[in-house]
């Protein structure tokens, strides 16, 4: 079951999963999981990861640390159905301004009705576009924050590029994606729980297992934490440092635009 995992950026743009697709075929097939899981995708996070999404979305909120002043913003890319940007607008003691940016319009829809029974509407933005193509000037943005998107981007590249240009002089750039578990016992209870579990249990809670296959597959194929701090400092970032979560399970990369 072991895969290769991608050295860098090359390959993330035809692998669907383990699957090598067009280079025009991987957005169209992420869009569809994200189109398909869009009802259930928080229920099923909780139960994929036993709740701690949850925990390392706090960390990830605790090292920005946003401040208690209004007019700072924040954009969280691939930001789903909002859990980060509520997080941070909350942590902010509501001063935050966040724009929520997805591709995917059903995942957004979420989102916003999220953000309306939290009473979250006045703070949060939605904004349905691509990562590697952000439709705001440079310099817009305090902080930068991807979490479990990145590797469901085709062109990683596009999108670190992306990120670095919206970003003001001295902005903050956070991503947290799933990494490389370097424990070789937790590794194997890992693969088993990824690979057997997560699908059964994505077939018995929304009657499909191939999104849950694919989300476990692309993260075996993701960079590991060494390689993807390589690729943010080519984009351009400094004082870029990772932290593990959970053994490696997750890593939350930082930098800085200086
Ligand atoms: C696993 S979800 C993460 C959602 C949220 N950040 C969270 O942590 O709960 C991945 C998200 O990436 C989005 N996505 C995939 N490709 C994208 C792209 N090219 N540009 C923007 N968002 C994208 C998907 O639509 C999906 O909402």
């Amino acid at each position: 079951m072991a895969q290769q995992r991608t050295t860098a950026a090359g390959g993330m743009e035809s692998s669907y999963g383990f699957r090598e697709v067009g280079e025009d075929e991987k957005q169209p097939l992420v869009d569809a999981v994200f189109h398909r899981v869009a009802n259930r995708y928080d229920v099923m996070n909780d139960l994929m990861s036993g709740g701690l999404h949850r925990l390392w979305k706090d960390a990830m909120v605790a090292w920005l640390n946003p401040p208690r002043r209004p007019g700072w913003a924040v954009l969280d890319v691939a930001g789903g159905t909002g859990d980060v940007a509520f997080r941070i607008v909350e942590a902010s003691h509501n001063q935050a301004a966040a724009t929520v940016l997805d591709i995917n319009g059903s995942m957004l829809a979420v989102g916003r009705e999220r953000a309306k029974k939290r009473g979250l509407e006045e703070s949060v933005d939605f904004v349905e576009a691509n990562a590697e193509e952000l439709p705001f000037p440079g310099e817009s943005f305090d902080a930068y924050t991807i979490a479990f998107g990145i590797r469901n981007v085709p062109h990683i590249d596009a999108a670190l590029a992306e990120a670095y240009r919206v970003l003001k002089p001295g902005g903050r750039f956070l991503c947290l994606e799933f990494s490389e578990v370097d424990m070789p016992l937790l590794d194997r209870v890992y693969e088993a729980w990824s690979f057997r579990a997560i699908p059964q249990i994505g077939r018995m809670v929304t009657g499909e297992a191939e999104p849950y296959a694919y989300l476990i597959e692309s993260i075996r194929k993701f960079p590991n934490q060494a390689n993807f701090a390589d690729m943010i400092r080519r984009a351009g970032f400094d004082r870029v440092a990772w932290r593990d979560y959970s053994g490696g399970i997750a890593a939350l990369h930082s930098g800085w635009k200086l």
